[in-house]
């Protein structure tokens, strides 16, 4: 029995014969010890002889710190010792999750870099003791000059090598010759990170080893980091992360993990390091605001001839991230010719990082906010000006599809959605003090399995153990892969046992990407696989099975391989105060596989309203020291429950042949297009496009 938020709704049937294995909707196995309290996160485990660590973090944008305090503090009750560059242990400057991360290197010398910066973690036998010595500990700074704002023609303004940069055929000289032609700058803000549960990390030596209980995304990944970090050996690492309470790409080695191991490495005790609300947004990765430039060309039956997409982000002064604005452009839309370029500016700000859908969050309301402006200029549906420029193969790299199903879901979004039925005038629906609108986006995500290994044991009892390093940050990945193992090893639910998160299981890669389910449920079929073949070979139980997907993967087709969806949506704007409601929307997908109906339409529409909050709410201000203003979610206004309307999410038969498990991944495709969609409707309600987000009710009026 499941019971399905009535508010989100979807119409794809599961088996009727329901065995629990993939395919079928199955509530979280976790569930009801998640609702019970009974789950234990990262910060809740009882441990013995506990230190707590609070972390102390600048006060200045860019300087260095004169002096720290410490002696004051080291008198106040229950206080232990203060980290800081003085006394912390030395890094590897080497560890990163994909190569070098220079943000990992916290209390290494006495710079600062933006405020936030942490400078110290106080140690103490209580929380509330480290917070109140955290709170005491005086650091004088010399400051320097400092940068921290985003503004057009950055004097520091660079092209990153190679990122986010296509050419094909000639932009100018297609545009040139095109009959309609729309060229805007579109704005996104700054977001951030708001998972439910805070970052947390507990980090203890026993027995020789570095044992880590952690609020993050790949808890192997995570170990290397520590193991070079650190300069320890391999196996010498454990990492767990068995529950985690949201992670959207924020939780990878954060700074309470590197903080939490130097404490426990110092004092030789157990330390847990827990984030508080205001220390998320000051210190975990954040969205990169953006402005973007897209010039499209079309003849006058709307077929594409040049797309031209420039994207401007800001990094920190500490390393370079780019938020990949352009990222679908070279995916959507067939075109004679395709352009893109990204530039980044380093200021004295929090380094940007990933959160959900990177780059094409963003840059999906820039593209599809420029489709619609020139499906208004043609005269042409938004939805057909996008189906006559559906391509057959990869628009830049000439290479197929693995599988591309947008045009149905486009065709069977609009039926279901009502939209034929559109008058295409703005401005013309009302329902008393509202005027009403519809409006349309596409989207994409990119897909395609990462190497991980997994292992299998069948038991003398019958039942099956799996063993896997994958993670559930809240999205069911946990229940999707026993559904998995169950189909795979044709045996029902009930017979699988799935242990995650643990870092002595191997190799595996983390929920990030989209691609987590997608890349564990590839080695865990292989596992399946090696298991019956030794069970058939009169192997008596227990036996184990192990896999290790690095070249089957490494031998796959070259595809282009994503994800595709459609987003509809209705909006009423209040004349009289601006206020922007959205009252429906709708998400159609084509995502491969979908394993568990019932956690996949939680994704789409977690997604969804993740892409609501984005146009209508969310914006990170910083004022002019470089702090940021409302570091806190009472100014930080995300969706509330009252914000968010009926949703409904469907999806198109995608089986993704070229891949066992047919999973393509549904974690982040949900939130792309969703604040076009949503954009494009106040348009149709108004008659005013709307071209910075938020899209606040002060900027309505
Ligand atoms: Mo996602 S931003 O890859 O966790």
């Amino acid at each position: 029995m499941t019971t399905i938020d009535p508010r989100v709704s979807a119409t794809s049937t599961t088996s009727p014969a329901d065995t629990g294995t993939a395919g079928s909707a199955r509530t979280r196995l976790e569930g009801r010890a998640k609702v019970t309290g009974e789950a234990r996160y990262a910060a809740d485990h009882p441990i013995e002889n506990l230190a707590h660590g609070s972390l102390v973090l600048s006060t200045v944008a860019h300087g260095r710190i004169t002096s720290i305090g410490d002696e004051a503090v080291l008198g106040m009750p229950g206080v232990l010792t203060v980290l800081h560059h003085g006394n912390a242990p030395r890094l590897n400057p080497e560890a990163g999750i994909f190569g070098p991360d220079p943000g990992l290197q916290l209390l290494q010398d006495d710079r600062v870099r933006y405020v936030g910066h942490p400078v110290a973690l106080v140690v103490a036998k209580t929380p509330e003791q480290a917070r109140a010595a955290a709170d005491a500990l005086e650091v004088t700074y010399e400051a320097e000059p400092h940068d921290s704002e985003f503004r057009a023609d950055h004097p520091a303004e660079y092209a990153p090598e190679g990122a986010g940069t296509v050419d094909k055929g000639d932009v100018d000289a297609e545009t040139d010759g095109a009959a309609a032609v729309v060229e805007q700058t579109y704005s996104t803000p700054e977001e951030h990170h708001t998972a439910m549960e805070p970052h947390a990390s507990m980090a203890r030596w026993e027995d020789g080893r570095l044992e880590v209980v952690d609020a993050n995304q790949g808890s192997y990944l995570v170990a290397q980091i520590l193991v070079k970090l650190f300069d320890l050996a391999p196996e010498s690492v454990r990492v767990r992360s068995e529950h985690v309470g949201g992670g959207f790409g924020s939780k990878a080695a954060g700074p309470q993990l590197v903080l939490a191991v130097m404490a426990a490495t110092l004092t030789q005790r157990p330390v847990r390091v827990v984030l508080t609300r205001p220390q998320v947004f000051a210190v975990t990765s954040l969205r990169s605001a953006t402005e973007q430039r897209v010039r499209l060309a079309a003849d006058a039956d709307g077929r594409m001839r040049a797309i031209d997409h420039e994207s401007r982000s800001f990094t920190s002064t500490i390393k370079e991230f780019v938020e990949l604005g352009t990222e679908l452009t070279g995916v959507m839309y067939a075109s004679e010719a395709i352009r893109t370029r990204t530039r980044v500016v380093p200021l004295n700000v929090p380094s940007p990082g990933w959160m959900r859908a990177p780059g094409a969050a963003p840059g999906s309301f820039a593209l599809e906010s420029a489709m619609d402006e020139l499906a208004e200029r043609l005269d042409i549906d938004p939805v057909e000006l996008r189906l006559r420029n559906e391509p057959s193969v990869g628009p830049v790299s000439g290479t197929p599809f693995s599988s591309r199903r947008l045009v149905d879901c486009l065709e069977q979004g609009a039926s279901r959605f009502g939209w034929w039925q559109r008058d295409p005038r703005p401005g013309v629906r009302r329902d008393g003090r509202w005027l009403l609108g519809t409006g349309v986006a596409a989207g994409s995500f990119g897909a395609g399995p990462m190497p991980s290994t997994a292992a299998i044991t069948a038991e003398a009892d019958g039942t099956y153990e799996v063993r896997i390093t994958a993670a559930d940050i809240g999205t069911g990945a946990r229940t999707a892969l026993s559904q998995v193992a169950a189909e795979a090893l044709e045996v029902p639910l009930e017979a699988v046992r799935i242990r995650i998160a643990d870092s002595d299981f191997g190799p595996a890669f983390l929920a990030g990407g989209s691609r987590g389910t997608e890349s564990w449920s590839f080695a865990i079929i292989e596992a399946a696989r090696a298991l019956q073949k030794k069970l058939a070979a009169g192997e008596q139980a227990p036996v184990t099975a192990r896999a290790d997907t690095t070249e089957l993967i490494g031998a796959r087709k070259q595809l282009e391989r994503h994800s595709f969806s459609s987003q509809f949506a209705e909006v009423a704007v209040d004349v009289t105060s601006g206020e922007v409601r959205v009252r429906r929307l709708l998400g159609m997908f084509a995502v491969g596989r979908i394993i568990n109906p019932l956690t996949a339409r939680s994704q789409f529409a977690g997604g969804m309203i993740m892409g609501l909050s984005m146009a209508l709410h969310e914006e990170g201000v910083r004022d002019a020291t470089g702090r940021q203003a409302n570091a806190n979610l009472a100014g930080y206004h995300i969706a509330a429950h009252a914000d968010v309307p009926e949703i409904k999410v469907d999806w198109v038969d995608d089986p993704d042949e070229d891949n066992p498990s047919g999973v393509k991944g549904v974690g982040e495709v949900g939130i792309v297009g969703t604040a076009a969609a949503i954009a494009n409707a106040v348009r149709h309600a108004t008659g005013v496009r709307h071209r910075n987000l938020p899209i606040s009710l002060d900027r309505v009026l």
